[in-house]
């Protein structure tokens, strides 16, 4: 075989991305450890939450680059996103939002990968709690379940919601109406790409201050 020098390159991109990777996994583990052991003041919970964003911000970026197909497994879905909360749980209390949880009570399982799938719930939580973060009485519902054979997952919360106009941009790459420190519109676009990847179907529903309802429809593999 010819190994052409491009090849070359773009494996050793791949290796350092790989060596990149675990020690930002070591630090953001340790991140969420102090977050969830030590009841710090909002002052340096807010600080540590914004390394831990940029840390995480800078996983992902690797993980995209890098070679992927290679994760795919049997994903427990309900079991990675009790994990997701329990990570969020700070920000939830934090922001005073109460979140209700109902997931189908058979185990449900996807083909694919895990950490995207992970990508995929973290964002559409995240934006779910930047919605309801000025608001009393913030609500976000998080429900999973199998219908017709596809795995059903939905994410509602009773925030700002989004605007008509607003709508149909969200999904484009740097839409966004954070400042630059709080998003940088690339959420909903990385998202929308897993999804494309994983055969399923995102979809939204929104009201201006009536709150958003994301729906995601993956096919079923169990
Ligand atoms: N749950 C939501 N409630 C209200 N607005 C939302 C919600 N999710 C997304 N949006 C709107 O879509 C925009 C784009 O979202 P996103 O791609 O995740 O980028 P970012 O969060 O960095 O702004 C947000 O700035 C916000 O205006
Ligand atoms: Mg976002």
């Amino acid at each position: 075989m010819l190994i052409t020098e491009p090849a070359i390159k773009i494996d050793k991109i791949n290796m350092t991305l790989h060596e990149i990777k675990n020690p930002l996994t070591t630090i953001i583990s340790n991140i969420q450890y102090i977050i969830l052991e030590n009841h710090l003041k909002y002052k340096d919970l807010k600080r540590i939450k914004a390394i831990e964003n940029e840390a995480l911000r800078i996983k992902n970026l690797v993980m995209n680059y890098s070679n992927t197909s290679a994760r795919n497994k049997y994903i427990n879905v309900n079991k990675v996103i009790d994990g997701i909360i329990y990570i969020f749980k700070p920000q939830l209390i934090e922001n005073m939002i109460f979140l209700n949880k109902q997931l189908c009570e058979s185990k449900i399982f996807f083909w694919g990968d895990e950490y995207k799938l992970k990508q995929v719930i973290v964002n559409l939580l995240k934006n779910a709690i930047s919605a309801c973060a000025y608001k009393d009485k913030g609500k976000i519902a998080i429900s999973t379940a199998i219908i017709k054979k596809k795995i059903q997952i939905k994410i509602k919360d009773n925030g700002c919601g989004i605007t008509k106009k607003d709508l149909p941009l969200i999904f484009t790459p740097f839409f966004t109406r954070k400042l630059s420190t709080e998003g940088n519109g690339l959420g909903l676009f990385i998202t929308s790409e897993i999804i494309k990847d994983f055969k399923g179907e995102i979809k939204v529903k929104s009201k201006p201050n009536g709150g958003s309802t994301f729906l995601i429809k993956l096919p079923g593999t169990r």
